[in-house]
Protein backbone atom coordinates (compact mmCIF):
# COMPACT_ATOMS: atom_id res chain seq x y z
CA UNK A 1 0.00 0.00 0.00
CA UNK A 2 1.30 3.62 -0.77
CA UNK A 3 0.64 6.23 1.80
CA UNK A 4 0.60 10.09 1.35
CA UNK A 5 2.29 11.98 3.76
CA UNK A 6 0.21 15.34 4.34
CA UNK A 7 0.24 18.20 7.10
CA UNK A 8 -3.04 18.13 9.61
CA UNK A 9 -5.74 20.36 8.96
CA UNK A 10 -8.12 21.38 11.23
CA UNK A 11 -10.81 19.52 9.56
CA UNK A 12 -8.87 16.35 10.35
CA UNK A 13 -8.74 16.70 13.65
CA UNK A 14 -11.89 14.62 14.64
CA UNK A 15 -10.41 11.66 12.69
CA UNK A 16 -7.31 11.73 14.48
CA UNK A 17 -8.63 12.13 18.21
CA UNK A 18 -10.33 8.97 16.68
CA UNK A 19 -7.04 7.21 15.45
CA UNK A 20 -5.28 8.43 18.67
CA UNK A 21 -8.22 6.79 21.25
CA UNK A 22 -7.12 3.62 19.72
CA UNK A 23 -3.07 3.87 20.56
CA UNK A 24 -2.97 3.21 23.56
CA UNK A 25 -0.46 3.34 25.69
CA UNK A 26 -0.37 7.04 23.65
CA UNK A 27 -2.80 9.45 25.85
CA UNK A 28 -5.01 10.56 23.36
CA UNK A 29 -5.70 14.19 23.11
CA UNK A 30 -9.32 15.79 22.56
CA UNK A 31 -10.42 16.97 18.31
CA UNK A 32 -9.89 20.90 19.85
CA UNK A 33 -6.19 20.30 20.83
CA UNK A 34 -5.33 18.25 17.58
CA UNK A 35 -7.55 21.51 15.96
CA UNK A 36 -5.10 23.95 17.64
CA UNK A 37 -1.77 22.04 16.60
CA UNK A 38 -2.89 22.20 12.98
CA UNK A 39 -3.53 25.93 13.02
CA UNK A 40 -0.36 26.30 14.67
CA UNK A 41 2.00 24.17 14.22
CA UNK A 42 1.22 22.50 11.14
CA UNK A 43 4.59 21.84 9.44
CA UNK A 44 5.27 19.42 12.42
CA UNK A 45 1.61 17.98 12.72
CA UNK A 46 2.07 15.40 9.84
CA UNK A 47 -0.19 12.60 8.98
CA UNK A 48 0.05 9.20 6.67
CA UNK A 49 -3.19 8.24 4.12
CA UNK A 50 -4.39 5.92 2.22
CA UNK A 51 -7.58 5.49 1.74
CA UNK A 52 -8.05 6.89 5.41
CA UNK A 53 -5.59 8.40 8.22
CA UNK A 54 -3.45 5.79 8.70
CA UNK A 55 -0.53 7.22 11.54
CA UNK A 56 -0.02 10.72 12.54
CA UNK A 57 2.77 12.54 14.14
CA UNK A 58 3.43 15.97 16.27
CA UNK A 59 6.45 17.78 16.98
CA UNK A 60 6.71 20.50 18.86
CA UNK A 61 9.49 23.46 18.69
CA UNK A 62 10.85 24.21 22.66
CA UNK A 63 10.62 28.41 22.52
CA UNK A 64 13.22 28.61 25.16
CA UNK A 65 15.55 26.59 24.21
CA UNK A 66 16.97 27.50 20.51
CA UNK A 67 17.22 24.40 18.39
CA UNK A 68 15.82 21.95 20.52
CA UNK A 69 12.25 20.10 19.40
CA UNK A 70 10.27 17.66 20.83
CA UNK A 71 8.34 14.51 19.52
CA UNK A 72 5.00 14.78 21.28
CA UNK A 73 3.07 11.84 19.87
CA UNK A 74 3.50 9.09 16.84
CA UNK A 75 0.51 6.70 16.33
CA UNK A 76 -0.45 3.99 13.32
CA UNK A 77 -3.85 2.42 13.09
CA UNK A 78 -3.56 -0.64 14.90
CA UNK A 79 -4.66 -2.43 11.62
CA UNK A 80 -1.84 -1.14 9.93
CA UNK A 81 1.10 -1.44 12.23
CA UNK A 82 4.29 -2.95 11.16
CA UNK A 83 3.88 -1.44 7.63
CA UNK A 84 6.61 1.31 7.64
CA UNK A 85 3.75 3.94 8.35
CA UNK A 86 5.65 5.24 11.68
CA UNK A 87 8.98 4.97 10.04
CA UNK A 88 7.61 7.22 6.70
CA UNK A 89 6.21 10.10 9.54
CA UNK A 90 9.50 9.81 11.54
CA UNK A 91 11.60 10.15 8.49
CA UNK A 92 9.66 13.58 7.34
CA UNK A 93 9.42 14.95 10.60
CA UNK A 94 13.36 14.56 11.21
CA UNK A 95 13.91 15.73 7.74
CA UNK A 96 11.72 19.18 8.31
CA UNK A 97 13.45 19.60 11.67
CA UNK A 98 16.82 19.38 10.19
CA UNK A 99 15.91 21.61 7.25
CA UNK A 100 14.78 24.48 9.84
CA UNK A 101 18.00 24.35 11.36
CA UNK A 102 17.16 22.44 14.93
CA UNK A 103 19.83 20.58 16.23
CA UNK A 104 18.53 18.30 18.96
CA UNK A 105 15.45 16.23 19.31
CA UNK A 106 13.80 14.92 22.13
CA UNK A 107 11.18 12.87 23.36
CA UNK A 108 9.83 10.84 26.39
CA UNK A 109 8.60 7.36 26.06
CA UNK A 110 6.81 4.92 29.12
CA UNK A 111 9.89 1.92 29.84
CA UNK A 112 6.90 -0.31 28.88
CA UNK A 113 6.33 1.22 25.12
CA UNK A 114 8.79 -0.93 23.55
CA UNK A 115 7.26 -1.06 20.30
CA UNK A 116 7.89 3.02 20.65
CA UNK A 117 11.79 2.86 22.01
CA UNK A 118 12.49 0.13 19.29
CA UNK A 119 11.60 2.30 16.46
CA UNK A 120 13.43 5.63 17.88
CA UNK A 121 16.24 3.65 18.95
CA UNK A 122 16.17 2.68 14.92
CA UNK A 123 16.12 6.41 13.75
CA UNK A 124 19.14 6.94 15.86
CA UNK A 125 17.64 8.42 19.35
CA UNK A 126 19.79 7.45 22.80
CA UNK A 127 18.05 6.94 25.55
CA UNK A 128 19.28 10.17 28.10
CA UNK A 129 17.51 10.09 31.21
CA UNK A 130 14.80 8.33 33.03
CA UNK A 131 11.89 10.24 34.46
CA UNK A 132 9.69 8.34 36.81
CA UNK A 133 8.29 5.70 34.19
CA UNK A 134 9.56 7.31 31.34
CA UNK A 135 13.29 7.08 29.42
CA UNK A 136 14.13 10.25 28.19
CA UNK A 137 15.38 9.95 24.47
CA UNK A 138 17.56 12.40 22.76
CA UNK A 139 19.10 12.42 18.61
CA UNK A 140 21.60 14.85 17.52
CA UNK A 141 20.50 16.57 13.86
CA UNK A 142 23.50 19.03 13.73
CA UNK A 143 24.54 19.09 9.94
C1 LIG B 1 5.09 2.64 18.03
C2 LIG B 1 4.27 2.67 16.74
C3 LIG B 1 3.98 4.13 16.38
C4 LIG B 1 5.06 1.98 15.60
O1 LIG B 1 4.31 2.15 14.41
P1 LIG B 1 4.51 1.23 13.11
O2 LIG B 1 3.94 1.98 11.95
O3 LIG B 1 3.93 -0.11 13.37
O4 LIG B 1 6.10 1.14 13.02
P2 LIG B 1 6.99 0.71 11.74
O5 LIG B 1 6.30 -0.32 10.94
O6 LIG B 1 7.43 1.94 11.04
O7 LIG B 1 8.23 0.03 12.48
C5 LIG B 1 9.49 0.68 12.59
C6 LIG B 1 10.31 0.04 13.69
O8 LIG B 1 9.65 0.19 14.95
C7 LIG B 1 9.92 -0.97 15.77
N1 LIG B 1 8.66 -1.69 16.04
C8 LIG B 1 7.45 -1.46 15.48
N2 LIG B 1 6.54 -2.33 16.01
C9 LIG B 1 7.21 -3.08 16.89
C10 LIG B 1 6.82 -4.14 17.76
N3 LIG B 1 5.54 -4.58 17.83
N4 LIG B 1 7.75 -4.69 18.58
C11 LIG B 1 9.03 -4.26 18.55
N5 LIG B 1 9.47 -3.25 17.73
C12 LIG B 1 8.56 -2.68 16.92
C13 LIG B 1 10.87 -1.83 14.98
O9 LIG B 1 12.20 -1.40 15.27
C14 LIG B 1 10.52 -1.46 13.55
O10 LIG B 1 11.56 -1.69 12.64
P3 LIG B 1 11.63 -3.12 11.87
O11 LIG B 1 10.31 -3.30 11.20
O12 LIG B 1 12.74 -2.95 10.89
O13 LIG B 1 11.87 -4.14 12.93
C15 LIG B 1 2.92 1.89 16.90
O14 LIG B 1 3.18 0.62 17.49
C16 LIG B 1 1.88 2.61 17.73
O15 LIG B 1 1.09 3.39 17.21
N6 LIG B 1 1.84 2.35 19.06
C17 LIG B 1 0.83 2.97 19.94
C18 LIG B 1 1.06 4.45 20.12
C19 LIG B 1 2.37 4.73 20.81
O16 LIG B 1 2.77 4.03 21.73
N7 LIG B 1 3.05 5.80 20.38
C20 LIG B 1 4.32 6.22 20.95
C21 LIG B 1 4.17 7.08 22.12
S1 LIG B 1 3.56 8.69 21.70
Amino acid sequence: MIYTIREVEEEDSTEIERLAGMCSPLRASVAGTYEYFALCIGRYFLMAEGSKIVGFIIGLPKIDIEGECWIYQIATDPAHREEKIATILLDEEIKRFKSDGFKNIKTRILATNNPSMELFMKHGFKRVDVINEWIEFEKNIKE
